[in-house]
């Protein structure tokens, strides 16, 4: 089983079929949006739907009393502990999600040995252990604030959404080695700068402990980011046979 891009019965283009497509921008020029038909209506619509939506889920107040003190505490310092709650609800969802992603990767490499010559199973497996470790940390930070890690928060909830792209990518039984190092380097970008952002939450709210542990795992990220890169330009630069990596 190869997955290299090759030339084949692609027929998605314009140039596949010269009088179609001169036939196609004919048609495009007879259909253009006069000032009765254009988008107005359509943005104006949507933007009462905006106006009148209800926001996003809620975080959910303290269930415990341990919690409610904390909370509480948190309160009176003017701090809106539930921002911190939800961005630290968001990271554990991304890192949950970003944990799976490697586990398919470390799967597919296993199913197909073409990646191995350029990704090490070892270093692999050491980052997804990494991430479950980012997973565990944050579960305890939240209990920590009083919050509860089960809870799916507003930012959870669009993390969610918006992983699902990610996740399609990597688990479809047809994407290459490559095409699924492409879909975890945008994970990582991704989680460089959300545990940037965290810590500057965390250290504006004076939660100074958690910074130190959320700095790790920058850290680690850092990392990760740099590795997944040199996989991706490796498997590409060797695909194009710019590369030897036998
Ligand atoms: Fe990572």
């Amino acid at each position: 089983m190869t997955r290299e891009v090759k030339m084949g019965m692609n027929r998605t283009g314009m140039q596949m079929s010269p009088r179609d497509s001169k036939e196609l921008l004919q048609g495009s020029q007879r259909t253009v949006p006069t000032s009765e038909g254009d988008e107005s209506m359509l943005a104006a619509m949507r933007g009462e739907y905006v106006m009148e939506a209800d926001p996003l889920g809620s975080v959910p107040p303290p269930g415990t009393a341990k919690g409610m003190f904390k909370a509480g505490a948190e309160m009176l310092t003017g701090n809106r502990a539930e921002v911190l709650l939800d961005k630290l609800g968001e990271r554990l969802a991304f890192e949950r999600g970003g944990t799976r992603l490697y586990e398919t990767l470390i799967m597919k490499c296993l199913a197909a040995p073409n990646g191995r010559e350029v990704i090490q199973l070892d270093v692999l497996e050491e980052i997804h252990r990494e991430e479950a470790r980012h997973f565990d940390l944050l579960r305890a930070a939240i209990e920590q604030l009083g919050g509860d890690p089960t809870a799916m928060t507003p930012c959870a909830d669009v993390t969610g959404v918006q992983s699902l792209g990610l996740v399609q990518a990597m688990n479809d039984p047809r994407t290459s080695i490559a095409q699924c190092v492409q879909t975890i380097l945008i994970a990582e970008l991704a989680d460089n700068a959300g545990w940037e952002l965290l810590i500057r939450l965390a250290q504006e709210m004076g939660h100074d402990e958690l910074v130190q542990q959320f700095q790790e795992a920058l850290a680690h990220e850092g990392r990760h980011l740099v590795t997944v890169r040199d996989w991706l330009e490796k498997l590409t630069l060797s695909e194009a046979k710019l590369l030897s990596t036998a």
